[in-house]
């Protein structure tokens, strides 16, 4: 098994303040890096933001302030949201550092060593808000406004000296490699997106820019500052330092696991980064996810529409485990999902404060009152016991490969299952009328902390703040969460003490 785990989230425009789309992709991520860590896995996870192009200089403009200033400002509130998000991101990488330049230059000499690139003129539709070049047939006009079709953002004419990249020439190889890698692009529905936008054909890519200044510049070319996509994609291998493969970052964490994304920037990741990749002759990463987009009514939730929701008004009104573990639950991963703080509600009513708070507390106060306070000792397993306890070690495998499939529904409906199981084992064996029966009573007990021990782990990487606050019970801390031990069913050592807990999730009243 391959114990290194890179794992990236998009780098962020910070053209405007984040939201929720924003939010949702870096979660995510953040959930399996997680897993992956509890999973024994040395993880490295990175984010950031991605401040050239003409983007963000008119974004700047518009204020009338200093470009870098501008960047350092908003960029700072993408930086303090991974921190109120309890994201654990190795990196945080921001395209205007300097070792982000150094390998985005040394990057444009290999492509031009390998005879990738070569200066032309480019005539054609350019989107700002997409940072995209756009054919004649992906152009329609709404209202006597040229507009790309996929986006639905306003495009305008360039018209000048540029270098291109032989996109064309990798058309085949690209082909032949996603029919040898059949994961690397996924969900499936993007995968067949993506190979039929291939073999429709590819043309060179304008890969400079002329007529502003706010970008890397080409080396030895004054005028030219690097296409912003080129510059941006590149933010994956300079946090490892390249163009030093030697150093340990790179050769243990080069190629990445997968780049998480939004949909919307999938043909940059599957196939530009991989006809970049491969010209420069470096290793593809392995996976490319494209997840859905969080909605508002119908539309993408998106700074140039305005309509975005705030993550951090949510997490002010609601808490931040709340908000994880609705966008993970709710939003069927790979698919659209609409936010509505009805459904959140009822995310932190039922599944939060009912089916885990409640087993957690009643479980625990149970035990305060008439066990001593002390993990049970004399236990004897009966096979409704073991079947419970067994389905943990049974499905450990399971999850470890759903996980790798990124099939977020199986994992959490596994654990929405195991809240339902155990909240029904506590009720139905009511070890509150087995107090003659001191074996069955402490069997009873072992047997529903031991689940509560096991669901907190699983949730740890969902909702990790709230699942080390319940871990108080057995006096666990971070450290203690290794997945592998879900199989052992006497992890729990009789005569440990059993602490009293906070309440974990206060139930949303009725409006
Ligand atoms: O595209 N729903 O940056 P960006 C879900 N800088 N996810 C959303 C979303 C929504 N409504 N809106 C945004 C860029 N996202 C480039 C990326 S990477 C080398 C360069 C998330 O600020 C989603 O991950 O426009 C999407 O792909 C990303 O933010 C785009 O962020
Ligand atoms: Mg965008």
């Amino acid at each position: 098994m391959d114990k290194n785990y890179y794992i990236t989230t998009p780098i962020y425009y910070p053209s405007a303040e984040p939201h929720m789309g924003h939010a949702y992709s870096s979660i995510v991520a953040d959930f399996f890096a997680r897993f992956k860590r509890i999973d024994g896995h040395k993880v490295f996870f990175l984010t950031g933001t991605d401040e050239h192009g003409l983007k963000i200089q008119r974004a700047a403009e518009n204020k009338g302030v200093n470009t870098l200033d501008f960047c350092d400002e908003i960029s700072k509130t993408f930086r303090d949201l991974s921190k109120t998000l309890n994201l654990t991101n190795t990196d945080f990488i921001r395209t205007t550092e300097k070792r982000h330049k150094l390998s985005v230059q040394h990057l444009w000499n290999e492509l031009k060593k390998n005879d990738d690139i070569y200066l032309s003129k480019y005539s054609g539709w350019y989107s700002v808000s997409d940072e995209a070049f756009y054919g004649e047939d992906e152009i329609e006009e709404i209202d006597k406004k040229k507009r790309a079709k996929i986006s639905k953002s306003n495009v305008e004419w360039v018209d000048e000296e540029s270098f291109f990249f032989r996109l064309s020439k990798w058309e085949k190889p690209l082909l032949d490699f996603y029919k040898k890698n059949p994961d690397f692009i996924a969900p499936l529905s993007r995968k067949n997106e993506v190979i039929s936008f291939v073999e429709s054909g590819l043309k060179d890519l304008s890969v400079s820019r002329k007529s502003f200044s706010w970008g890397i510049q080409v080396p030895n070319e004054r005028n030219h500052i690097i296409y912003v996509w080129l510059d941006a994609l590149t933010n994956y291998l300079s946090a490892l330092n390249y163009p030093n493969t030697n150093d340990k970052l790179f050769k243990d964490f080069w190629p990445a696991s997968i780049h998480m994304i939004g949909k919307d920037i999938l043909r940059f990741h599957a196939v530009y980064w991989p006809a970049f990749l491969m010209a420069a002759k470096i290793e593809l990463p392995k996976k490319v996810f494209g997840h859905g987009w969080i909605l508002s009514g119908d539309e993408k939730m998106s700074k140039s529409k305005g309509n975005i929701l705030k993550p951090l008004e949510i997490i002010n009104e609601y808490g931040l485990d709340p908000l994880r573990y609705y966008l993970i639950k709710e939003v069927s991963f790979g698919n659209d999902g609409n936010i509505s703080q009805e459904r959140l509600e009822d995310c932190i009513n039922s599944d939060l404060a009912n089916n885990f708070g409640n087993l957690c507390q009643r479980v625990s106060a149970f035990v305060i009152k008439n066990c001593k306070s002390e993990i049970p000792d004399k236990v004897n397993f009966l096979d409704k016991d073991l079947e419970l306890l067994d389905n943990y070690k049974n499905n450990l495998n399971n999850i470890r490969e759903k996980i790798d499939d990124q099939d977020i529904n199986f994992y959490i409906n596994y654990i929405v299952n195991s809240l339902f199981a155990a909240n029904k084992y506590f009720n139905d064996e009511e070890p509150w009328s087995k107090k003659d029966d001191p074996i069955r009573l402490n069997t009873i007990i072992y047997v529903s902390l031991e689940i509560i021990r096991k669901i907190c782990f699983l949730l740890y990487p969902i909702i990790p703040s709230s699942s080390l606050k319940a871990l108080k019970i057995f006096g666990l801390n971070e450290k203690d969460i290794i997945f592998s031990t879900l199989e052992n069913h006497n992890y729990l050592i009789a005569g440990n003490k059993i602490n009293k807990i906070d309440i974990l999730f206060k139930k949303i009243e009725a409006k």
